[in-house]
């Protein structure tokens, strides 16, 4: 059974793991530092400890404890039990799911390992934001995707945020991060990849036009200059979903990524 610890003051250092869950810079380096990461709420917190990520602690409002009371039973770690205002004054907002829970990261395999079976795989360039990065993941864990790649740059997946609007799909969907951005593509290649940058572009190819190899990757590029030039050149095909014409003559020339990826994913591993 896991120690329950009543905690009463924001600044115990036991709550360390918690302080300032909205500062991206102290969070980042405090992550980096512990190789912990941070999940919130009932569901995203069975799905981490399922997913074999060790808990380091629990951070939660006394009413939590007892709908969490069978997850807390197997564990060997503090339970940190505060009122609202403690929860506020920590983590610097109002923690309205009520639980968090502190976890260890696991290694990541090499690209090379996760190619090995994968069939069909996203690969994100510099995703930059945390709730797009999550959302990305939650849609390719839907639609049938094996693997993610992520270039160096690209969010992490494991930024509470984006564990939070993935709805837990990060311990679901296996992903591995490129050591090099500029041959991170070679990789993909070597394994048999057809490489299909997602671009709006209005010479690209019509997605529905596209007879995709048994491996393909689909390449996902940033929210504001999307995919760089250099992963453009080097795709097999690059793949637009068709923009409104009406659409276009607005100014509306392209998606959001995360609906580009809902789009593709779903037409390319049909
Ligand atoms: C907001 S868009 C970036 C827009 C950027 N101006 C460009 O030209 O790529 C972010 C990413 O979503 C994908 N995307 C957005 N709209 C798309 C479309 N109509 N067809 C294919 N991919 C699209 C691309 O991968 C793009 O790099």
């Amino acid at each position: 059974m896991a120690r329950l610890v009543p905690v009463t003051d924001a600044a115990d250092p036991r709550l360390t793991d918690y302080v300032r869950l909205r500062d991206v810079n102290l969070r980042k380096s405090l992550e980096a530092e512990h190789g912990l990461f941070v999940a919130e709420g009932e569901k995203v917190i069975r799905r981490a400890i399922g997913a074999g990520h060790p808990v380091r602690s629990l951070l939660m409002a006394r009413r939590w404890a007892e709908p969490l009371a069978d997850v807390l039973d197997g564990l060997d770690a503090p339970v940190y039990l505060a009122d609202d205002d403690v929860l506020e004054a920590t983590t610097g907002f109002q923690v309205h799911r009520g639980a968090l829970a502190s976890l260890e990261r696991l290694p990541l395999p090499s690209v090379d390992t996760l190619l090995t079976t994968a069939r069909r795989v996203i690969v994100c360039e510099d995703i930059v934001d945390h709730t797009n990065i999550g959302a990305i993941f939650r849609c390719a864990a839907a639609l049938g995707v094996d693997a993610a790649v992520l270039a160096p740059r690209c969010a992490d997946p494991l930024y509470r945020r984006a564990v939070k609007v993935s709805m837990g799909a990060v311990f679901a969907l296996p992903y591995a991060r490129m050591a090099d951005w500029r041959n991170g593509l070679g990789a993909l290649r070597e394994r048999g990849f057809e490489l299909l940058a997602l671009t709006p572009a209005a010479d690209a190819t019509p997605i529905d036009e596209v007879k995709a190899a048994e491996r393909r990757a689909l390449l996902l590029g940033s929210e504001g200059d999307g995919l760089s030039s250099r992963w453009l050149h080097e795709a097999d095909h690059r793949v637009r979903i068709p923009m409104d014409g009406a659409a276009l003559a607005r100014g509306v020339d392209s998606l959001n990524v995360v609906a580009a990826a809902a789009i593709a994913c779903y037409a390319l591993t049909r």
